[in-house]
């Protein structure tokens, strides 16, 4: 590696060899810089204040020069000076333009390839279901109502003719607020148990005629298993006129099933019991695994249990007493009900066995909707 000399001889020619020797080893070093770290090795060793070779330029040539030649060596060594510097300076920017060249190439945009595709989500069966639910109710002319997740007992119970301690209230498996207790009972808060409650809401808001179709989650105390769980969702229906019979309840139910579940599925009506409506019933659909038959090919049908029916839904006529909460004149009105629980049509509808697959968000159960 070059070394600068000490000058023993200062005639012009012995200092045009020493200035080119000097040139060709700063052009040789900063030709070999390929980076920064490199760069500044280069930097320091010509340019440090303290011992850079052109310090030592001023030490070891200049000042050694004797009177005479001072003249002439300074010049010399002002544009060797000049020189280094601007040998150092390329190499500068021949490596940052270089780093910058392979940035650009390695970063460049190709416009013309097909963009990044985010996938679109999917619904989920539940949120399908149920909104295919209300989409055949809202071809009947229903509008769509919603209410609160954490009721009041009012709507939850005492307006839907639950009166406090009836029995009836035991078939909810209630899940209460806490510190409720210093209120009065109607407006302590549950978390709602049904969505009938919005039925009310409903009735509040307007007067008949009425028709709504309510979706919504609703809680309640259960224990977690492959049918059960404390979370779930209903649809909810109300209509409400003059001359509402129950030829009109079974005929939209009837008709109702056969879009949800084909054209050749049979809808019976069961006698049954809830607080908001008289008479009430169940309502069952023929297999339409099996056909209705509870066989398929001799064996019995898994889906009804052989017994060629499914229970599907609960139903009745408006109660009295309910328009009495919300001053429909039930001498001039009358109406049905209905509340159907989504979890289980979907289960039904597309051979799902486990209740609890809705709800953990494994993507291999949530794709096969996509
Ligand atoms: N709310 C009832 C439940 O969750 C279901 C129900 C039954 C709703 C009959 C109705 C009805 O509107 O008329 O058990």
């Amino acid at each position: 590696m070059y070394t600068l000399p000490q000058l023993a001889d200062f005639s012009p020619a012995a200092l045009d060899n020493a200035a080119l020797e000097l040139k060709s080893a700063v052009e040789s070093e900063s030709r070999q810089v390929s980076n920064d770290s490199e760069w500044k090795v280069l930097r320091d060793r010509w340019m440090a204040r303290k011992s850079g070779i052109l310090t030592q330029l001023n030490d070891f040539w200049l000042k050694a020069a004797p009177g005479p030649s001072k003249r002439d060596v300074g010049q010399r060594v002002n544009e060797l000076k000049r020189i280094v510097e601007q040998e150092i300076e390329a190499a500068l920017s021949r490596i940052t333009s270089s780093a910058s060249a392979s940035r650009i190439d390695h970063e460049r945009v190709d416009v013309t390839l097909p963009g990044t595709r985010r996938k679109l989500g999917a619904e989920h069966p539940l949120i399908r279901t149920m909104n295919e639910i209300v989409g055949v109710f809202k071809a009947m002319g229903y509008s769509i109502a919603e209410g609160p997740e954490v009721e009041t007992d009012y709507y939850n119970f005492e307006s839907l003719n639950f009166p406090p301690n009836h029995p009836a209230r035991d078939t909810q498996d209630t899940l209460f607020i806490a510190g409720q207790q210093s209120k009065p009972l109607r407006e302590r808060l549950v978390l709602r148990t049904h969505t009938s409650p919005v039925q009310i809401r409903a009735m509040e808001k307007q007067p008949p005629p009425l028709r709504v179709i309510v979706p919504g989650k609703v809680h309640r105390a259960e224990t977690a298993d492959a049918t059960h769980s404390p979370i779930f969702h209903q649809v909810e229906g109300l209509a409400v006129d003059t001359n509402i019979t129950f030829c009109d309840l079974k005929g939209t139910l009837d008709h109702a099933m056969k879009a949800l579940f084909g054209a050749s599925v049979k809808t019976r009506f069961y006698p049954s019991f809830f607080p908001f409506t008289e008479p009430s019933a169940d309502v069952q659909i023929s297999c339409f695994k099996c056909g209705g038959r509870g066989r398929i090919e001799g064996a019995r049908c898994s889906l009804c249990k052989a017994s060629g029916w499914i229970e599907l839904l609960g139903c009745g006529m408006v109660d009295p007493n309910v328009f009495g909460f919300v001053n429909y004149d039930s001498k001039k009105y009358s109406g049905f009900a209905f509340g159907m629980g989504v979890e289980r049509i979907t289960m039904l509808k597309y051979g799902i066995d486990d209740i609890q697959h809705f709800f953990e968000g494994d993507i291999r159960f949530l794709q096969q909707f996509a």
